[in-house]
């Protein structure tokens, strides 16, 4: 565990190693002109021998742009690039995120109590103390799923403090309680809190602020306008600034209702919330569903279920970890993003979960890989020319097929498609999951095959590549693997682009100019403003726009 705290070891980046060159002339040779229609039909070992198995999860990557020569390639650039030691830093607690000297620790949330010293590091007190934070918000979860007079639960977060808990809480509807509605409210939008307020009792509700920060300004908004709500029923009219002036029996009322998910508790307290459920800066906000940022999934299945999820997450964890390359699926799914982003120039990537349960996966991985991996420069600060994170989008299946999967099937752009289907209906319907399954089949079948026949408006061009992951149903365990395989392939694919896949600094000058721009809007100062921005200014103050 030579890692913890330190920076990792330097890897090359995917572009400055010896196989890269060996990759481009690959390409420009065989791999551009690689007809997949034809590798089926003509080997009948190509789907065995190209299906990879995790805990849970089994992957198709037959019906790919890949031919054996791609991926031994592909394996040797994994090797180069030292996937393996990027792999053990992450599980040492190394500081992968540079540019914030943090280390991108999830996996040491999802280390069972009873985990060995070689899985757990040289750091047992980090542990140790991660497990007590654990139990705690696990009891809390308990506490509130006993307590009848909650009803409604709303957690007030936004990006990884809204998503992951979101998506699993959707994922595991099944194994929800019908007596305890869950709420995701994240918009700046007043109309998101505002129309669920407008439906719920302050007396019945429990607000969670789920925010590493506590400084973000849409939770910051919804979580003093939630409170101004629970006031005002209290007779309220006016917030004081500082809510400590408020009188003993109202200050109480926040405390009951409020619970803060946070690495910031001074904020939390300053907010007027008493019971806090800290973790560590280690985690990561698109990796934080592991921590209290994941209350509303322990209240929503338990601390049990919670645990499972866990579980499942760790099982994935252990695959990354000890899984040889080649049967390793989180790093032969970032090789596949590499060889399309990189060498096809495939800008995008369509997730098509084949399960209304998983209906927010595509919005969840959006932030996951978008934010993870959308960057322009390396580890050392130096602008990249090689292209980093496809565009990820999607929708559940089937309703995809009625959008945009005309476009898919015939437009001009490639588009990989990644499928995931539920060996396990999970529900009392299941002719409707066989008629599902049929139809996720029939997509990949016909992006590949194409239709070549009748008149040229009906022809699709196929060759076009998807990949199916079969999860083997939805349970809180087979949802960890599911959520910790994606996490896995972004920090992959993070380190082969040989960016820092921990901050997110992108999304900082949007902030402050929101910040700026709002000032002038109350204060009504235009000067130094560009002539855009003034000239919108100025129709939002006319009566109308024209
Ligand atoms: O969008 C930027 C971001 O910092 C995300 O990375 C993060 O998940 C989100 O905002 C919310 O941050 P916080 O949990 O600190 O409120």
């Amino acid at each position: 565990m030579p890692y913890r705290n330190t920076p990792p070891p330097a890897h090359p980046r995917c572009d400055q190693t010896p196989v890269w060159a060996q990759l481009q002339e690959h390409f420009i040779q065989h791999g551009k002109h690689c007809n997949v229609r034809q590798a089926i039909a003509q080997d009948s070992g190509r789907f065995a021998r190209m299906a990879v198995q995790a805990p849970h999860i089994g992957v198709d990557f037959s019906r790919n742009l890949l031919d054996e020569t791609t991926e031994t390639l592909l394996l040797q650039l994994a090797q180069e690039c030292q996937i393996p030691e990027a792999i053990e830093a992450m599980f040492a607690g190394a500081q992968l995120n540079t540019t914030e000297q943090r280390a991108a620790w999830h996996v040491l949330l999802r280390t069972p109590p009873s985990a060995s010293a070689a899985d757990t590091g040289p750091d047992g007190d980090a542990w140790q103390a991660m497990h007590r934070q654990q139990q705690a918000f696990l009891d809390f979860a308990e506490q509130v799923r006993q307590d009848e007079r909650i009803t409604d639960i709303v957690n007030i977060g936004i990006g990884g403090s809204d998503l992951g808990p979101a998506v699993v809480v959707a994922a595991l509807e099944a194994f929800t309680r019908s007596d305890k509605r869950l709420h995701f409210v994240s918009n700046m939008d007043g109309a998101d809190l505002g129309s669920r307020l407008a439906r719920l009792n302050p007396d019945r509700t429990l607000f969670l602020v789920a925010s590493k920060s506590f400084g973000t300004a849409e939770t910051i908004a919804n979580a003093r306008s939630a409170r101004a709500w629970l006031l005002k029923a209290h007779g309220v009219e006016q917030e004081p600034d500082d809510i400590a002036s408020l009188p003993a029996a109202l200050q109480q009322r926040v405390q009951q209702h409020f619970v803060g998910l946070t690495c910031n508790p001074d904020a939390a307290s300053r907010f007027g919330i008493q019971t806090l459920f800290p973790f560590e800066d280690w985690v990561g906000g698109r990796f934080s569903l592991w921590s209290s940022i994941g209350l509303s999934i322990a209240i929503a299945i338990g601390a049990d279920g919670f645990r499972q999820l866990l579980a499942g997450a760790h099982a994935m964890d252990q695959h990354f970890r000890h899984a040889p390359l080649a049967q390793n699926l989180p790093v032969r799914l970032a090789l596949l993003d590499v060889w399309y982003r990189n060498f096809h120039g495939f800008a995008s990537r369509c997730i098509a979960p084949y399960s209304h349960a998983l209906r927010r996966l595509p919005a969840y991985l959006q932030q996951l890989e978008m934010e993870s991996n959308g960057k322009g420069c390396d580890l050392h600060g130096t602008p990249l020319t090689a292209a980093t994170a496809p565009i990820v989008w999607g929708e559940a299946g089937t309703n995809g097929q009625h959008a945009y999967f005309q476009l898919i099937h015939q437009g001009s752009e490639t588009v990989p498609v990644e499928f995931i289907v539920l060996r396990e209906a999970g529900h009392w319907l299941p002719h409707q999951h066989r008629a599902l399954l049929a139809n996720a089949l029939a997509q990949a079948r016909a992006l590949t095959e194409g239709k070549h026949d009748g008149p040229p408006h009906t022809h699709c061009p196929g060759n076009r590549p998807s990949t199916l992951m079969m999860l083997d149903r939805l349970d809180p365990h087979c949802v960890g693997a599911l959520i910790a395989l994606y996490e896995h392939r972004t920090y992959v694919a993070g380190v082969l682009w040989g960016i820092n896949s921990f901050d997110q600094w992108g999304v900082e000058l949007g902030k402050t100019l929101a910040k700026d721009i709002l000032h002038r809007m109350e204060s009504g100062t235009l000067h130094g403003l560009d002539a855009t921005t003034q000239g919108l200014l100025g129709w939002l103050n006319s009566a109308e726009t024209a």
